[in-house]
């Protein structure tokens, strides 16, 4: 039967572990997993836009010796002919090796797996998941701040579309010592049930505001986001608080000196170019990481290892 990743809490701590030592060891050593997937096949069935997630996942696959075929464009697909996400999958899955699929509609993913005769990952869906974006930002976190226990960590703009966020919160719940600050207008809070469930419940400590100058200060980690303008229901509102938080160089001099700035990309405005310069900022650094923990992801789900070729 076949591992799909919906959901960061899919994985283990200790396959998160693992999967960031692969990663590493690719960093370190790429011509090891060279053709580590020789005959294997990715399908991207992205219905949503993207540029890192689709791109990294097949410079992953490329880069361990692999195939891709895919849309990057629903109207491109029989979808537009009204084809359900489950006849789609059910096709794909006798094309493919293993899937990554993006898709607006939250639970689709979880559809698709249900049809599909090999894994399926998640590669975003709605406002819901986002575990392959989490998964790149624990690498990144590992690197940049070489430990998860102990940060305080903030998210700034939009928490309740922001799919990034819900699985990062869910993500870090599991390790001691971690306190959120959590940075957004009214409108756009955390959902509740994120908040309960993966904060409350566990009885983390976190605080709430408004005001992004007030609380940098506190902060090990700012993780920025979007405001999501493609989950509105209403043009004008999103107009009212696209800008609500842009970090600029003066907020920057109120913040710890190895405070690190992430963000999942792409950037509208909510961070100044002039940021960009600033050795905390790592967001780039951070889209980098996304292909390495991507190509070890890909393996563990395929079962291959660049020392016993098939594992499973
Ligand atoms: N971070 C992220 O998901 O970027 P894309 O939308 O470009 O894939």
């Amino acid at each position: 039967m076949s591992r799909h990743l919906l959901n960061i809490l899919d994985l283990s701590v200790t396959e998160i572990d693992e999967l960031i030592a692969t990663a590493d060891d690719i960093l370190a050593c790429p011509e090891k997993y060279r053709e580590v997937c020789k005959y294997k096949t990715l399908a991207t069935l992205f219905f949503e836009p993207s540029t890192r997630t689709r791109l990294s996942f097949e410079s992953a696959m490329l880069s361990l010796g692999g195939n891709v075929l895919g849309f990057s464009d629903s109207a491109s697909s029989s979808a537009k002919k009204g084809e359900s996400v489950a006849d789609t999958v059910a096709i794909v899955s006798g094309y493919a090796d293993i899937i990554a699929m993006r898709h607006p509609k939250e639970g689709a993913p979880l559809v698709a797996s249900e049809h599909s005769r090999v894994p399926v990952i998640n590669a975003g869906d709605g406002g819901h998941h986002h575990p392959t974006q989490t998964l790149t930002d624990l690498l990144t976190i590992r690197h940049e701040k070489g430990r998860f226990d102990g940060l305080t960590v903030g998210l700034c703009g939009d928490l309740k579309f922001g799919r990034t966020v819900h699985s990062l919160i869910e993500a870090l719940s599991r390790y001691e010592g971690i306190r959120f600050v959590l940075i957004s207008p009214e409108e756009l809070k955390l959902p509740s049930f994120v908040k309960q469930t993966y904060i409350k419940e566990k009885g983390l400590p976190y605080s709430q505001s408004t005001s992004l100058e007030e609380v940098i200060g506190e902060l090990d980690i700012l993780y920025m986001t979007r405001v999501q303008r493609e989950r509105f229901f209403n043009e004008e509102e999103y107009l009212r608080l696209k800008d609500s938080y842009i970090l600029t160089p003066e907020k920057m001099r109120l913040a710890k000196e190895d405070m690190i700035v992430m963000h999942p990309l792409p950037r509208v405005n909510e961070i100044a170019v002039e940021v960009d310069d600033d050795p905390r900022a790592c967001y780039f650094r951070q889209a980098y990481y996304g292909k390495f923990i991507r190509m070890a992801l890909i393996m563990k789900l395929l079962g291959l290892s660049a020392e016993k070729g098939e594992t499973v």
